[in-house]
Protein backbone atom coordinates (compact mmCIF):
# COMPACT_ATOMS: atom_id res chain seq x y z
CA UNK A 1 0.00 0.00 0.00
CA UNK A 2 0.96 3.39 -0.97
CA UNK A 3 2.65 5.45 2.18
CA UNK A 4 0.79 8.27 0.62
CA UNK A 5 -2.54 6.37 2.37
CA UNK A 6 -4.08 7.10 5.28
CA UNK A 7 -6.57 5.04 7.11
CA UNK A 8 -9.38 5.78 9.96
CA UNK A 9 -10.94 3.00 10.70
CA UNK A 10 -14.38 2.63 12.52
CA UNK A 11 -16.42 -0.11 13.71
CA UNK A 12 -18.46 -0.71 10.89
CA UNK A 13 -16.67 1.23 8.12
CA UNK A 14 -13.60 2.11 7.28
CA UNK A 15 -12.23 5.85 5.56
CA UNK A 16 -8.87 5.95 3.45
CA UNK A 17 -7.35 9.19 2.05
CA UNK A 18 -5.15 9.21 -0.93
CA UNK A 19 -2.58 12.02 -0.77
CA UNK A 20 -1.94 11.19 -4.36
CA UNK A 21 -4.90 12.05 -5.73
CA UNK A 22 -6.44 14.93 -3.23
CA UNK A 23 -6.45 18.60 -4.99
CA UNK A 24 -8.05 19.79 -2.17
CA UNK A 25 -11.56 20.73 -3.37
CA UNK A 26 -13.12 20.54 0.49
CA UNK A 27 -16.04 18.35 -0.41
CA UNK A 28 -15.23 16.24 2.84
CA UNK A 29 -13.97 19.47 5.18
CA UNK A 30 -17.16 21.56 4.08
CA UNK A 31 -19.45 18.47 4.82
CA UNK A 32 -22.31 19.29 7.37
CA UNK A 33 -21.64 16.79 11.05
CA UNK A 34 -18.36 15.53 12.91
CA UNK A 35 -17.04 13.06 9.90
CA UNK A 36 -14.62 15.54 8.82
CA UNK A 37 -13.08 18.09 11.34
CA UNK A 38 -10.37 20.66 10.35
CA UNK A 39 -7.75 20.58 12.82
CA UNK A 40 -8.70 17.64 15.00
CA UNK A 41 -6.68 14.46 15.21
CA UNK A 42 -7.49 12.33 13.74
CA UNK A 43 -9.68 14.36 11.21
CA UNK A 44 -12.04 11.89 9.77
CA UNK A 45 -14.03 9.68 12.73
CA UNK A 46 -16.05 7.38 10.74
CA UNK A 47 -18.06 6.45 14.02
CA UNK A 48 -19.36 9.89 14.83
CA UNK A 49 -21.93 9.48 12.11
CA UNK A 50 -23.96 6.59 10.01
CA UNK A 51 -22.68 4.12 7.93
CA UNK A 52 -25.35 5.66 4.89
CA UNK A 53 -23.63 9.54 5.93
CA UNK A 54 -19.98 8.10 5.44
CA UNK A 55 -21.19 6.81 2.08
CA UNK A 56 -22.83 9.91 1.14
CA UNK A 57 -19.82 12.13 2.08
CA UNK A 58 -16.97 10.04 0.50
CA UNK A 59 -18.77 9.55 -2.52
CA UNK A 60 -19.27 13.81 -2.65
CA UNK A 61 -15.20 13.43 -3.30
CA UNK A 62 -14.41 14.42 -6.71
CA UNK A 63 -10.87 13.24 -7.08
CA UNK A 64 -12.09 9.54 -5.90
CA UNK A 65 -8.97 10.49 -3.15
CA UNK A 66 -10.98 9.65 -0.56
CA UNK A 67 -13.29 6.32 -0.70
CA UNK A 68 -14.14 3.68 2.60
CA UNK A 69 -14.48 0.07 3.01
CA UNK A 70 -17.26 -1.12 5.11
CA UNK A 71 -15.79 -4.38 7.42
CA UNK A 72 -18.59 -6.86 6.20
CA UNK A 73 -18.18 -6.05 2.71
CA UNK A 74 -22.03 -5.44 3.51
CA UNK A 75 -21.94 -1.46 1.80
CA UNK A 76 -19.86 -1.27 -1.32
CA UNK A 77 -19.24 2.00 -3.64
CA UNK A 78 -21.34 1.69 -7.10
CA UNK A 79 -20.85 3.66 -10.25
CA UNK A 80 -23.40 6.54 -11.32
CA UNK A 81 -25.73 5.44 -13.24
CA UNK A 82 -24.21 7.81 -16.12
CA UNK A 83 -20.66 8.86 -17.49
CA UNK A 84 -19.53 12.07 -17.15
CA UNK A 85 -16.90 14.53 -17.29
CA UNK A 86 -17.30 17.74 -16.04
CA UNK A 87 -14.76 20.51 -17.97
CA UNK A 88 -14.21 22.49 -15.31
CA UNK A 89 -13.44 26.64 -14.99
CA UNK A 90 -9.30 26.91 -14.97
CA UNK A 91 -9.09 23.16 -14.08
CA UNK A 92 -9.15 19.71 -14.44
CA UNK A 93 -11.87 17.22 -15.75
CA UNK A 94 -13.89 15.41 -13.21
CA UNK A 95 -14.95 12.85 -14.22
CA UNK A 96 -17.46 10.23 -12.57
CA UNK A 97 -18.84 6.76 -13.39
CA UNK A 98 -18.30 3.41 -14.45
CA UNK A 99 -14.32 4.13 -14.63
CA UNK A 100 -11.59 2.27 -16.04
CA UNK A 101 -8.23 4.61 -16.21
CA UNK A 102 -4.86 3.48 -17.83
CA UNK A 103 -2.13 4.73 -15.28
CA UNK A 104 -4.68 4.17 -11.80
CA UNK A 105 -3.20 1.22 -9.61
CA UNK A 106 -4.57 -1.16 -7.58
CA UNK A 107 -4.60 0.76 -3.79
CA UNK A 108 -6.70 3.50 -5.67
CA UNK A 109 -10.46 2.31 -5.28
CA UNK A 110 -11.90 5.83 -5.71
CA UNK A 111 -10.86 6.41 -8.59
CA UNK A 112 -12.85 3.55 -10.35
CA UNK A 113 -15.86 5.95 -9.49
CA UNK A 114 -14.68 10.00 -9.09
CA UNK A 115 -11.21 11.43 -11.05
CA UNK A 116 -10.01 14.76 -11.50
CA UNK A 117 -7.78 14.26 -14.51
CA UNK A 118 -5.19 17.17 -15.84
CA UNK A 119 -6.25 18.99 -18.65
CA UNK A 120 -3.58 21.73 -18.69
CA UNK A 121 -0.36 19.89 -19.37
CA UNK A 122 1.68 19.94 -16.48
CA UNK A 123 0.46 17.62 -13.41
CA UNK A 124 3.93 15.86 -12.45
CA UNK A 125 1.31 12.95 -12.06
CA UNK A 126 -0.56 12.43 -15.14
CA UNK A 127 -3.38 11.42 -15.53
CA UNK A 128 -4.11 13.16 -12.83
CA UNK A 129 -4.77 16.82 -11.84
CA UNK A 130 -2.07 17.76 -9.18
CA UNK A 131 -3.38 21.76 -9.36
CA UNK A 132 -0.92 22.53 -11.18
CA UNK A 133 -3.43 24.72 -13.52
CA UNK A 134 -2.53 26.87 -10.86
CA UNK A 135 0.97 27.39 -11.36
CA UNK A 136 0.98 28.07 -15.10
CA UNK A 137 -1.88 30.06 -14.98
CA UNK A 138 -3.84 27.73 -16.96
CA UNK A 139 -6.50 29.49 -18.59
CA UNK A 140 -9.74 27.64 -20.30
CA UNK A 141 -13.70 28.47 -19.39
CA UNK A 142 -14.65 24.90 -20.01
CA UNK A 143 -17.08 25.73 -22.79
CA UNK A 144 -18.18 23.17 -25.43
CA UNK A 145 -19.28 23.54 -29.07
CA UNK A 146 -20.03 20.57 -30.06
CA UNK A 147 -22.53 17.89 -29.58
CA UNK A 148 -21.59 15.19 -30.22
CA UNK A 149 -24.70 12.06 -31.22
CA UNK A 150 -27.64 11.30 -29.49
CA UNK A 151 -27.20 8.25 -26.95
CA UNK A 152 -29.71 5.36 -25.83
CA UNK A 153 -28.05 5.16 -22.42
CA UNK A 154 -25.05 7.07 -20.96
CA UNK A 155 -23.70 4.11 -18.59
CA UNK A 156 -21.93 1.10 -19.04
CA UNK A 157 -18.28 1.18 -18.35
CA UNK A 158 -16.05 3.95 -19.59
CA UNK A 159 -12.00 3.23 -20.63
CA UNK A 160 -10.22 6.10 -20.38
CA UNK A 161 -6.90 5.71 -22.06
CA UNK A 162 -3.45 7.67 -22.32
CA UNK A 163 -2.11 8.85 -25.62
CA UNK A 164 1.87 9.10 -25.46
CA UNK A 165 2.18 12.84 -26.14
CA UNK A 166 -1.02 13.41 -26.82
CA UNK A 167 -5.07 13.26 -25.59
CA UNK A 168 -6.62 10.77 -23.32
CA UNK A 169 -9.06 8.82 -25.22
CA UNK A 170 -12.53 7.78 -23.67
CA UNK A 171 -14.31 5.13 -25.39
CA UNK A 172 -17.74 3.95 -23.70
CA UNK A 173 -21.03 6.02 -23.41
CA UNK A 174 -20.09 9.19 -21.70
CA UNK A 175 -21.47 12.79 -21.73
CA UNK A 176 -19.24 16.22 -21.42
CA UNK A 177 -20.37 18.82 -19.12
CA UNK A 178 -19.75 22.43 -19.34
CA UNK A 179 -18.41 24.19 -16.16
CA UNK A 180 -21.30 25.85 -16.33
CA UNK A 181 -23.48 22.86 -15.48
CA UNK A 182 -24.59 22.32 -19.50
CA UNK A 183 -24.69 18.68 -20.59
CA UNK A 184 -23.45 19.70 -24.27
CA UNK A 185 -21.93 16.25 -25.86
CA UNK A 186 -22.41 13.07 -25.60
CA UNK A 187 -20.84 9.90 -27.59
CA UNK A 188 -19.15 6.80 -27.67
CA UNK A 189 -15.70 7.97 -28.42
CA UNK A 190 -13.84 11.12 -27.87
CA UNK A 191 -10.36 12.77 -27.79
CA UNK A 192 -9.70 15.39 -25.12
CA UNK A 193 -7.05 17.58 -24.97
CA UNK A 194 -4.48 17.40 -22.23
CA UNK A 195 -1.60 19.46 -23.42
CA UNK A 196 -3.84 22.76 -22.84
CA UNK A 197 -2.84 23.63 -26.24
CA UNK A 198 -6.32 22.67 -28.09
CA UNK A 199 -7.72 25.87 -30.08
CA UNK A 200 -11.26 23.62 -30.09
CA UNK A 201 -11.09 22.83 -26.07
CA UNK A 202 -12.35 20.40 -24.30
CA UNK A 203 -11.34 18.10 -28.08
CA UNK A 204 -7.91 17.45 -29.23
CA UNK A 205 -7.00 19.23 -32.36
CA UNK A 206 -3.39 17.73 -33.02
CA UNK A 207 -2.04 20.82 -31.18
CA UNK A 208 0.25 18.96 -28.79
CA UNK A 209 2.24 17.92 -32.13
CA UNK A 210 3.44 21.64 -32.54
CA UNK A 211 4.02 22.38 -29.21
CA UNK A 212 6.39 19.50 -28.37
CA UNK A 213 3.83 17.96 -25.74
CA UNK A 214 5.25 15.40 -23.92
CA UNK A 215 4.46 12.30 -21.71
CA UNK A 216 5.86 9.35 -19.67
CA UNK A 217 3.10 7.36 -20.84
S1 LIG B 1 -3.68 16.81 -26.48
FE1 LIG B 1 -3.98 18.98 -26.61
S2 LIG B 1 -4.36 19.28 -28.74
FE2 LIG B 1 -4.08 17.13 -28.58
Amino acid sequence: MSADITKYPGENINVEWDGRLCIHIGECSFSEGDLFVGGRDPWCKPDLTSVDDVVDVVKRCPTGAISFQSNDNAVTETADSENRVTVSYQGPYFIRGNLDIDGAVGDMPGVRFRAALCRCGASKNKPFCDNSHEEINFKDYGAIGEKGEALESSDGKLKITQIKDGPIMLNGNVVLQTSSGRVAWSGTKVALCRCGASANKPFCDGSHKTTGFKTEK
